[in-house]
């Protein structure tokens, strides 16, 4: 009920906008067909979300791969993001593993009950800066980058409102320091370590925690798979394709129609349109419906070459150390952060209390969470509609961020 109320207000305060694919315009049937089609690449210009969207992604919303408009802006940055992630898959498998290794010896191996998402965002955190920079990551950046990540994802999920001091830390750190591959020439020195900071510390560093504690919470729900994955490895990609498959991390990809698409016999989308892909509704609709990373004719994921290895390469560290339980609710949004019981290998007994306790704190949680929700989220819609950072931006700026 909380859910669907903040939803509502979400849509009070910002309008009703777009057509819902699939819905009742167009169906499951067309959904592949128009999110590849070539007039369906816009992303920011035109759509009043795009309000919302740069406000949880700030700073540098405007030069985020994943919010510039097609044309040669995005083309160079899209090309940078590739270099930086086509290391030969066998190095990042390699580095993923010592810095998870490294991160977890950190705590010695005993009982401990812990946010999954919270565990992770170090370990990506620490690889995603060596990816970039090529030198281990100090302490001092890694805070600063779970910092900037766990600022987005909270404020993205509305548990928490937006800090911009804890993302301009980062912002501060990055800027002077030299990348492995150089940034794209034609964003200005600003410009360019908000890219980097979009891409990397805010992006990467979110959807892979997200997508390794989805995967974990799995494990822990399902003894039988886990015993079965440790036993062989191999077994851990086909686990990691079913868990996006069915928590799928993106909800909705939007795009911005730049011509008129005709789906039909007498359904025909105008120029301008805002096309909502709900990969919920498609994956549920079929097995063969998976899209992990998107289309790829139309944007799909860079990452969607280093993800799998990287995150078995992880999932096998945590598997090595630690039997994992949980009794906590597993939802896609993930908004409790994968509560979970991590107990030595060896463990002899079963932590039946420590696991009811985290049953009955998950259910009450979940009522406060509801209502915190629904309060920050309103809070930080009311103030994305006031500072209209997307609508604001295209008033003096041409798609490809010339000032007019
Ligand atoms: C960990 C699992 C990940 C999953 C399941 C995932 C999934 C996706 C999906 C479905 C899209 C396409 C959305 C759309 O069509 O609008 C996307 C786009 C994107 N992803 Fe990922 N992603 C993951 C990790 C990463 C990582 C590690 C990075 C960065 C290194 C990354 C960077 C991006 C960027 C920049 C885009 C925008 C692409 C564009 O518009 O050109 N993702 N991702």
């Amino acid at each position: 009920m909380l859910t669907r109320l903040r939803n509502k207000i979400f849509e009070r305060v910002n309008g009703t906008e777009g057509v819902r694919i699939p819905g009742d315009l167009v169906g499951v049937e067309h959904f592949h067909k128009l999110y590849a089609h070539p007039a369906a690449t816009g992303r920011s210009r035109g759509a009043g979300l795009s309000d919302l969207f740069w406000y949880w992604l700030a700073p540098g919303p405007e030069v985020h791969q994943e919010h510039l408009e097609p044309g040669f802006r995005y083309d160079e940055v899209a090309r940078c993001t590739r270099r930086f992630l086509a290391k030969p898959l066998r190095d990042s498998e390699k580095l993923a593993a010592e810095v998870a290794g490294r991160v977890l010896d950190e705590h010695p191996v005993r009982l401990r009950l812990v946010r999954l998402r919270d565990e992770m965002m170090p370990i990506w955190a620490e690889f995603y800066y060596e990816l970039v920079f090529g030198t281990p990551c100090p302490r001092r950046a890694r805070d600063l980058i779970v910092a900037n990540a766990e600022d987005v994802v909270g404020s993205l999920k509305c548990t928490r409102l937006r800090h911009m001091d804890r993302r301009r830390a980062l912002t501060s750190y990055l800027r002077g320091r030299n990348p492995v591959v150089p940034l794209p020439a034609s964003l200005t020195p600003d410009e360019q370590v908000f890219w980097l900071q979009g891409t990397f510390f805010n992006t990467a560093v979110v959807q892979s925690s997200e997508a390794m504690a989805h995967l974990l919470l799995a494990l822990a729900q399902q003894p039988d798979t886990q015993r079965r994955v440790r036993d062989e490895p191999e077994l851990l990609d086909e686990v990691i394709s079913e868990t996006m498959w069915r928590w799928p991390l993106f909800g909705i990809a939007h795009r911005i129609t730049s011509a008129e698409i005709k789906v039909d016999e007498g359904v025909t989308l105008p120029a301008g349109s805002v096309l909502l892909f709900d990969y919920v509704a498609f994956q549920s609709a079929s097995r063969q419906n998976h899209i992990p990373f998107g289309v790829t004719a139309n944007r799909p994921c860079p990452a969607k070459g280093i993800v799998p290895p990287t995150m078995r390469a992880v999932a096998r560290e945590v598997l090595a150390r630690y039997e994992l339980s949980s009794t906590a609710a597993h939802e896609r949004p993930l908004p409790n952060r994968g509560p979970c019981l991590l107990q030595p290998r060896d463990a002899v007994r079963p932590a039946r209390m420590a696991l009811a306790y985290l049953r009955v704190r998950d259910r009450f949680e979940d009522l406060t969470r509801g209502i915190v929700q629904l309060v920050l989220g309103t809070a930080m819609v009311l103030h994305a509609r006031k500072l209209r950072l997307a609508e604001r931006y295209f008033e003096t700026h041409d798609s490809q961020g010339r000032p007019l």
